[in-house]
């Protein structure tokens, strides 16, 4: 055969078996030149709540628990102790008059020249402390009487010495010291001795350990493994304080951020309002330190490139709880507090609230874009609680977006009411909430294809599939849940017209201290790990694209039919085609995809893929990456190819594209 023969018969090849695979019934057809939507650098997010130890005893690297004897009882996580022929007395003091957010303090009194007395401190289900790393210790405090020294012991769980230091409280003001030690052991469970040596009296305030290696090495800083699994998803956003703490049991124990900024010193501990919350999980030694109040959560959503989202009390309290509300008239102070918020995150530093925020370290705005009223309240009330602050917020602010409420279930009643009225008055974005079982995500990756495009956006403010039931404390983070979330991403990414934003909800939970299940990430005091749920945001999240393109099988969207779920998004900026594929069947499958509308691909493409032959698997402290995300290279023909997809399991695969 001559050669001009030869190359004739070889592009009839490629032109007959293209054609043949782009006409193919069992073809998807990705359609890279036919952007549909635009994906909102915000799509992908964090829910951040402080339940389940989140932030005291968790994110917050604070060791010391009650460090302020704050606590309902002052004494609550402190034991007094002696060594040898130590004796003395502690008294609980109340200065009220002279520092009213944070009025008590102790009084150690040491009545014995040898041996030594004083206080140790449980920590949060003990304290995490490192071989080799430099703690840092700090104490407010002033003399009374006598010449005792203060003394500072590291201990481990079986009360060994493993860190030592000391610090001279010389005069009679209060003032802060501080004194930093290494800890020569690693310990979960070490504890704090804070004792006096010699006859004397102190006065003491703020006991307080850090470990050094906070993130980004903050003082007041926060745990650097939490905070890098946080930064790996590349959020796009971060929704912070909640949650129904946002909403308290009653309006007294509402989150209100201006208590939270400023000295932490002079921050008002007050107690969570998950300490009592669930019966078969009560967690009495469950406080608010607001050591990681507002600056600190601008702060973090400035480290890991989220765009802030801060949720205000609308002046209604928990609906599951007292019903509490502020009458309608009355609700001017909880929408100045709106309103100063947007001043303390954008203002400049000659304004009030600017001014503080530059004087806590951060003078340049944090250039704050949306806000939210109110979290799971529902029906009239709400309503017209929302408007009151909207007419406010609009009017002063008009570029900053405000998130609005749907209340806590995913349909019904209540769920129509606020979405009609919201829809009469044009909102920015609606919060919706899904605590679902696995086979409601799987059934309702279609959930948004009938939204109004002109409407409302969404923002799938919080939701998870439960393994076992809503609230039950037996829920657990299965793959099939993962595997049901990812399906009804799918769901959602291809409806980016309508959902501008979504998070897994909640995000953090201490294995040893928890009241709600499933959670994103569990850690212990040294240990944490991303569930299998982690894996599937952090991949969407990764692989977010800049514009949503048509999978079609048939001329249809891949919604489950065969257990299938697929979408597709382009990068314009690395110019990638991203394509999902959630294979929820126990049989592996081979996907035929033909890209249309592009010259030509690089031949070398990405595979992602996070799969588990069982369904019932999980991630934990001991096996934190059972389930984790495998990365592999792919070399791909042409246009058209092949993507084998495991049983249960979701892939991505990542081609550029000319
Ligand atoms: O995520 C836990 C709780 O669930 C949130 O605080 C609340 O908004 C929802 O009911």
């Amino acid at each position: 055969m001559c050669f001009m023969k030869k190359v004739c018969y070889v592009i009839l090849f490629v032109l007959v078996t293209n054609f043949c695979f782009a006409q193919k019934k069992d073809v998807v057809s990705i359609q890279v030149n036919k952007p549909v939507a635009e994906i909102q650098p915000t799509m992908w997010g964090l829910f951040f709540e402080d339940i389940n130890f989140a932030a005291d005893g968790g994110i917050y690297a604070e060791l010391v628990k009650n460090r302020s004897f704050e606590f309902d009882n002052p004494m609550m996580a402190w034991k007094e102790v002696k060594t040898g022929s130590g004796k003395g007395r502690c008294q609980i003091l109340n200065r009220e008059h002279d520092n009213p957010n944070n009025p008590r303090y102790i009084s150690l009194i040491s009545e014995s020249a040898s041996g030594t007395f004083g206080l140790k401190n449980e920590g949060f289900r003990g304290m995490g402390v490192k071989k080799d790393l430099q703690y840092h210790f700090s104490v407010i405090a002033r003399k009374v009487s006598g010449d005792a020294k203060l003394k500072i012991e590291l201990l481990s769980s079986d009360n060994a010495k493993i860190g030592e230091a000391s610090v001279v409280v010389s005069g009679s003001d209060w003032k802060k010291y501080e004194v930093s030690f290494k800890s020569t052991a690693t310990d979960a469970k070490a504890s704090l001795k804070v004792e006096l040596e010699g006859i004397g009296a102190l006065d003491l305030d703020m006991v307080s350990l850090f470990p050094s290696d906070t993130w980004k090495n903050r003082p007041n800083g926060l745990r650097s493994d939490l905070v890098q699994l946080l930064a790996d998803v590349k959020p796009g956003f971060i929704r912070f304080p909640g949650g129904c703490i946002v909403e308290g049991r009653d309006l007294a124990n509402r989150y209100q951020w201006k208590k939270t900024v400023g000295k932490v010193e002079e921050r008002k501990v007050i107690v969570n309002r998950w300490n009592t919350e669930f019966k078969h999980r009560l967690t009495p030694d469950y406080f608010q330190s607001y050591g990681l109040g507002f600056f600190e959560y601008f702060l973090l959503s400035e480290d890991i490139g989220a765009e802030p989202l801060p949720i205000m009390n609308c002046g209604m309290a928990c609906q599951y709880n007292t019903s509490e509300m502020v009458e309608v008239h009355q609700l001017e102070p909880y929408i100045q507090d709106a309103l100063d918020l947007i001043e303390f995150a954008n203002g400049a530093a000659d304004t009030k609230w600017g001014r503080l925020r530059a004087d806590m370290g951060h003078p340049a705005p944090f250039n704050l874009k949306m806000i939210g009223v109110g979290n799971e309240q529902w029906d009239v009330q709400y309503i017209e609680r929302y408007k009151a602050f909207v007419k406010v917020l609009k009017e002063k602010y008009p570029q900053i977006k405000i998130v609005t409420g749907s209340g806590p279930s995913a349909d019904g009643e209540m769920f129509d009411f606020a979405w009609g009225e919201l829809k009469t008055l044009k909102a920015d974005l609606v919060d919706e909430h899904y605590y679902q079982n696995p086979s409601w995500f799987l059934n309702n990756s279609q959930r948004y294809d009938k939204y109004d495009r002109n409407g409302p956006k969404v923002f799938a403010g919080e939701y998870a599939a439960q393994s076992k039931a809503t609230c039950s404390p037996d829920n657990k983070n299965t793959w099939l849940c993962a595997l049901s979330e990812a399906a009804f991403m799918t769901g959602l990414e291809r409806n980016a017209a309508v959902v501008q934003m979504a998070s897994y909800a909640p995000l953090f939970a201490h294995t040893e201290a928890w009241q709600w299940a499933p959670n994103m990430i569990w850690f212990d005091n040294l240990k944490s790990y991303g569930t299998t749920n982690y894996y599937v945001q952090k991949m969407f999240s990764n692989n977010k694209g800049t514009s949503v393109v048509p999978a079609l099988k048939d001329g249809q969207a891949l919604v489950g039919k065969d257990s299938l779920y697929v979408s597709s998004v382009i990068d314009a900026k690395t110019n990638e085609v991203i394509i999902k594929i959630v294979n929820a069947s126990s049989t592996a499958k081979k996907t035929k995809i033909s890209l249309e509308g592009v010259k030509s691909i690089e031949k070398n493409a990405k595979l992602q893929v996070l799969s588990s032959k069982d369904l019932n698997s999980v991630n934990s402290l001991e096996q934190p990456t059972a389930v984790s995300t495998i990365e592999k290279a792919l070399t791909l023909a042409g246009k058209q190819f092949e993507i084998s997809s495991d049983a249960l399991s979701f892939t991505i695969v990542k081609v550029k594209y000319k």
